[in-house]
This record gives C-alpha cells, sequence and structure tokens, in this order.
C-alpha cells in the first residue's frame, strides 16, 4: 500500500511572524507547500514563540504580523481545508517537548550552526547572547517532531536547523530506545535562495530589500524599477552582463517561457536590449503574478483569520499531546494517569 504511506507523510512548515512575506518565500517554499497540500497531511505554523527569541523586546509586532502571516497564506492559495494553520504558542507541548531536548545537544553545537551565527552578526547579538535565541533550534526540533513531520519545504537557510532537529532525533531515538522520533527531509524550491532587489546575497524583512507579497502595483513598480543591474551597461547598444543581475535573477524565478528568457539573455550580453524594456517584462510578470494574490488578500477579514487559526490549533494540539505522551513514556517519566 505504497500510496497511503505516502498520502500519510506529513509535511510542516512556519515562519516567524515579524513581517509580511515576501517574493523569496514564495520560490523557496509557499509554491511548494501549495503543490504540496494537495497530496500530504499538511501543517503550518506560525512560530510566534520563535519570533520572540529575536523579538522578546517586540511582543506587539509578533502579535500583529499572525494575521498577515495568515493572510499572505491564504492569499497565496494555502488551503485551511487541506492544510492545519495554526500558532505556536497556543500549543504548550511543544515547549514541554523542548526541554527534554535540550539534554541531548551541546551549546557548542548550537553554536556551530551558520544560519544561527549568520543571525548573530545581523541583531548584534554576538557579545550576549540570549539562552533562548540559542536554543531555538531544539524548539524548532519540537515543531517538527511533535507532528512526526518528515517532509519540510522551506528556504535554503533551513537546513542546517533541519540538520539539528535529526540529530537530536537520533540521539533521542538513541538514548531512550526508542523510535517514536522521525528524522525530517528538507524540500528546497527550484530557486534556492532569491536575491534582494539591491542585488545583496538574500531578500529578507531586515535589510529591506525584499518584495511583499502585498506590496501595491506602484510600490511593486517602483522596486523593480529600482533594481540593481549592470552598472556598466549604460546606453542600450552596450554588452551588459546576466551575473549579479537582479532583473535576470528574477526572470529566471518567475517568467515562465525559459526559451524566450535565453534569448532574451543572448541579445542582452550582446549589446542591444535596454534595462527598461527588461523590467517592464518583469513589471508584467510579477503584476500578473501578485495582482489575484492582492485581491483575494483584500477579501479576508481578521475574524476568518482568527477563526482559522483557533480550529488548527485544536487539531494540531491533539496531535502534539499524543506525540508527547508517547516521548514522556520512551523516557520513564511518571505516567499522567489523571486530568489536571
Ligand atoms: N526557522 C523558521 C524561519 O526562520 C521558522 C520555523 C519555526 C520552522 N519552526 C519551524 C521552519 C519548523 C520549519 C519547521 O522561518
Amino acid at each position: 500500500m505504497l500510496m497511503e504511506t505516502i498520502e500519510n507523510k506529513v509535511v510542516l512548515t512556519a515562519d516567524r511572524p515579524t513581517g509580511h512575506l515576501h517574493l523569496g518565500h514564495y520560490v523557496g517554499s509557499l509554491r511548494n507547500r501549495v503543490k504540496l497540500q494537495d497530496s500530504y497531511r499538511c501543517f503550518i505554523m506560525i512560530a510566534d514563540v520563535q519570533a520572540l527569541s529575536d523579538n522578546f523586546d517586540n511582543p506587539e509586532k509578533v502579535r500583529a504580523n499572525i494575521t498577515e502571516v495568515a493572510k499572505d497564506y491564504l492569499s497565496v492559495g494555502i488551503s485551511p481545508e487541506k492544510c492545519t494553520l495554526f500558532v505556536q504558542s497556543l500549543i504548550p507541548e511543544l515547549f514541554e517537548l523542548t526541554v527534554y531536548f535540550m539534554n541531548l545537544i551541546s551549546v557548542s553545537r548550537l553554536e556551530r550552526n551558520p544560519t544561527v551565527k549568520a543571525e548573530l552578526q545581523q541583531k548584534s547579538f554576538t557579545d550576549s547572547i540570549p539562552a533562548g535565541f540559542l536554543a531555538y533550534p531544539v524548539s524548532q526540533t519540537a515543531d517538527i517532531t511533535a507532528f512526526k513531520a518528515q517532509l519540510i519545504p522551506a528556504g535554503e537557510d533551513q537546513l542546517p536547523l533541519i540538520e539539528i532537529a535529526n540529530e537530536i532525533v537520533r540521539r533521542f531515538n538513541r538514548t531512550y530506545n526508542t523510535n517514536v522520533l522521525l528524522e525530517a527531509e528538507t524540500m528546497v524550491g527550484k530557486v534556492g535562495r532569491l536575491v534582494g532587489i539591491d542585488g545583496k546575497a538574500k531578500a529578507s524583512k531586515s535589510l529591506n530589500n525584499a518584495i511583499f507579497m502585498s506590496d501595491s502595483t506602484e510600490v511593486l513598480k517602483q522596486k523593480i524599477y529600482s533594481m540593481y543591474t549592470d552598472p556598466n551597461h549604460v546606453k542600450v547598444s552596450d554588452p551588459g552582463r546576466i551575473e549579479g543581475n537582479v532583473v535576470f535573477a528574477y526572470l529566471d524565478a518567475f517568467y515562465e517561457n525559459k526559451a524566450e528568457l535565453e534569448e532574451l539573455k543572448l541579445k542582452y550580453q550582446k549589446g542591444g536590449l535596454g534595462d527598461t524594456a527588461l523590467k517592464s517584462l518583469l513589471n508584467n510578470t510579477l503584476q500578473a503574478l501578485l495582482m489575484p494574490i492582492r485581491e483575494k488578500r483584500a477579501e479576508i477579514s481578521d475574524d476568518t483569520v482568527i477563526d482559522i487559526l483557533m480550529a488548527g490549533a485544536a487539531k494540531a494540539r491533539k496531535i502534539a499531546i499524543q506525540t508527547l505522551a508517547e516521548v514522556r513514556d520512551a523516557i520513564g517519566l511518571l505516567k499522567r494517569t489523571t486530568d489536571f
């Protein structure tokens, strides 16, 4: 019954609610989630507790962005009938799991994580690292294992975190001689990482160089026309460079007609194709992608979002309670025989 096992596989992902989601999230992960929701059991979590690990002094921002991120999900086509959408802080079992998992990984291993290292730099936490921030990969392990997720559609930057999660899973199963926890595999989108409109390595909300799915027609156009191209491509007839050219990076990610795109690249390299013409092509492409997403977003009320998230939390919590019972049992803790 191969079909059955495939369909029963659990897919889980999450985002920190610290701002609207952008096109980097779309190509890295959202696009895959929309596809996967038809064939897998799908959980999507809004990681408000993880967001607090570096925004503990700004809880209002985290709280306000829960509904924004949920609207991003629903507007790109994630369906609450197919996916369980929920908020992390409503599932307290995750934090009990986190404590058990903390024993199974060393501080130095947590410090050796390239994603965490890059974030520490960015946040100037380097001198004094909050324990909660260093430990967020452990909490992420709880997010994944509580639902027995085996597939994580996520951006490239999540690979080191999933690696830590799998190490903890193996250590847990070995230490307590059990197989209750499952390892997970990351599924990175075809375009692993989208550059920022300024040409910096990564589109990110903190670098202020991303195109958000909720950007208006005008803002989108303005961002496209400000994109970094080839500074030496001054006249239309000048030969231009493709490498490091942000407009081509975005066309690679979003323009469907690849054969035509190859021709445009050749023409640009030879000379004879202007930046304005290219930007106009990208503008048409992205406006066509984002228009229906914007329209859908405008129809979703805050109340609808909250109802969906509460129903999702109820479903998710049942599963987390079950896994936690199995974990406590595997460790050999006292069985809970009464409701408190
Ligand atoms: N670390 C992820 C991010 O920065 C968010 C996240 C939290 C996550 N828990 C997860 C991702 C579990 C995948 C699986 O966006």
